[in-house]
């Protein structure tokens, strides 16, 4: 097999210790079957996805669950305890992102969908409201708009990076109508960071209030939501912690207390009212009238633990770390013959591409069954920027896609790395890259579709996982 060598030595980044964070990293050690060959350990390149749990926080779950009860419904100790830790939760999220805690407010939701559409329905928007977005967002920053008022979109250049010329226009045209603008700090198909101070600013300029889509964010730099009424300041902030190292089922929404204090929530019912007649109700005070129902305390409490964990290592580092396994990622990738690299510096460790005369689901195929190697392919839920980072026009009808199986959409294929991810496992890419490149054509012949909707599959079949689960599956 050819080696890969860049000339690039072992990263000395200034303090992150990869080695120590990947002791902490769930799973990292997992072997799964791979094709004509000896078990591999499992390489997880599909962080922007979902990233694996960390030990201690798993850890201290299983150690808290004896305490597990009720929140804010109970006068048992248990329920006492749990009440307070599921409070100090919020204040653990809220310092984090440098919320500020007398005038913002931290809501547990499910992940960073369920914030935006939380969002999207407490800003309570008029038909004649405009928020303006862009054209690189993932879905869950654009559908729940276009339900809730007039949207807009800022345009893109070839590389797929933000038009601010167009930015500005938008915001120009449609003021003083604009009460929000709405950008992702990070893309989650090119990984490319967009310049959150300056949108920030800009928003304010257009007397419009700013929402960061941090999900591809916070996994990799740190947040700082800026005090009100500095220019850049982040009125409203939405992560996930399935994508932070917190795969438990919770994720935040931080803005001003003053937005949710108005009006009622989007679901009502237990825990979100302070008194209830036959026709009147009051709603309860923030955060409570914006999470029903009993909430998923030990979603939190991942959730906070982990953060606990990334603050005390420092998201610089990390950052510093992650700039470095993206570059020597770019490198080899750039040296693979016929591979198309799309978008632009500056960016997290997200990095979407494509083959020449290799069908990116197939690409996936080959890497999962050859390498032990899991990336993600498609469309990535960006349909739109997608098909722009392909030169594709939209088309007239979207049936023409809807006739396609998911396989032959147009799409790309996407690393996106983690904290925890090495060197050695960007060379075993970079290599298995090379080798498809050189056999496009034997890889062609060994994989075939299966019509079943497993996608592209060995000829010779699947080789099951080992499992040693004790969940029945
Ligand atoms: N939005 C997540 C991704 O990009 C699920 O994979």
């Amino acid at each position: 097999m050819r080696r890969v060598t860049t000339g690039v030595k072992i990263i000395k980044s200034q303090s992150f210790n990869v080695k120590q964070f990947r002791k902490m990293v769930m799973g990292v050690d997992v072997r799964v079957p791979v094709h004509k060959n000896r078990p591999a350990r499992f390489i997880n390149f599909d962080n922007a996805a979902s990233t694996p749990a960390l030990k201690p926080v798993y850890d201290k779950l299983k150690d808290y669950l004896k305490w597990y009860s009720g929140v804010h419904r109970g006068t048992g100790h248990k329920s006492i305890l749990s009440s307070q830790r599921f409070d100090k939760c919020h204040e653990d999220i809220a310092r984090f992102v440098k919320a500020d805690p007398e005038r913002d407010t931290a809501i547990i939701v499910k992940n960073t969908t369920e914030a935006i559409n939380k969002l999207s329905y407490r800003l309570n928007l008029s038909p004649t409201d405009v928020v303006v977005s862009t054209m690189m967002e993932h879905h869950s920053n654009d559908l729940p708009w276009r339900r809730a008022g007039r949207i807009d979109y800022a345009g893109l250049d070839s590389e797929g990076r933000l038009d601010l010329q167009d930015l500005s226009r938008k915001l120009r045209f449609w003021y003083p109508r604009v009460r929000l603008l709405t950008v992702c700090g990070a893309s989650n198909v090119t990984g490319h960071i967009n310049n959150i101070g300056h949108l920030a600013a800009l928003a304010h300029e257009y007397g419009a209030r700013f929402m960061l889509d941090a999900a591809q964010y916070a996994p990799h730099q740190a947040l700082d939501m800026k005090p009100h009424g500095h220019p850049e300041h982040i009125d409203y902030l939405a992560f996930s912690g399935h994508k932070i190292y917190a795969p438990f089922g919770a994720g935040v929404l931080v803005g001003p207390r003053d937005t949710f204090l108005k009006g009622a929530p989007e679901y009502a019912g237990g825990g979100t009212v302070a008194l209830v007649g036959s026709s009147q109700v009051k709603w309860g005070g923030v955060p409570d009238r914006d999470e029903a129902g009993s909430p998923n305390l030990i979603g939190a409490l991942a959730l906070s633990e982990t953060l606990k964990i990334l603050d005390s290592i420092g998201m610089e580092k990390i950052a510093a770390y992650e700039e470095q396994l993206t570059e020597y990622a770019l490198r080899l990738l750039k040296g693979v013959p016929g591979l198309t690299v799309y978008g632009s510096l500056p960016r997290v460790g997200v990095v979407s591409f494509n083959m020449r005369d290799v069908n990116h689901s197939l690409l996936g195929a080959i890497l999962a069954y050859e390498g032990g190697i899991g990336i993600r392919t498609g469309c990535f839920c960006a349909q739109p920027y997608v098909r722009h980072l392909l030169g594709q026009e939209e088309p007239a009808n979207l049936d023409e896609y809807a006739r396609l199986p998911v396989w032959e959409m147009p799409g790309l294929a996407r690393i996106s790395l983690g904290a925890y991810n090495t060197l050695a496992e960007i060379e075993k890419l970079a290599e298995l890259l090379h080798r498809i490149a050189a056999r496009k054509k034997e890889y062609q012949r060994e994989y075939v579709l299966d019509l079943g909707g497993a996608g592209y599959i060995p000829r010779s079949g699947l080789t099951p996982v080992p499992l040693h689960l004790s969940l029945d599956l």
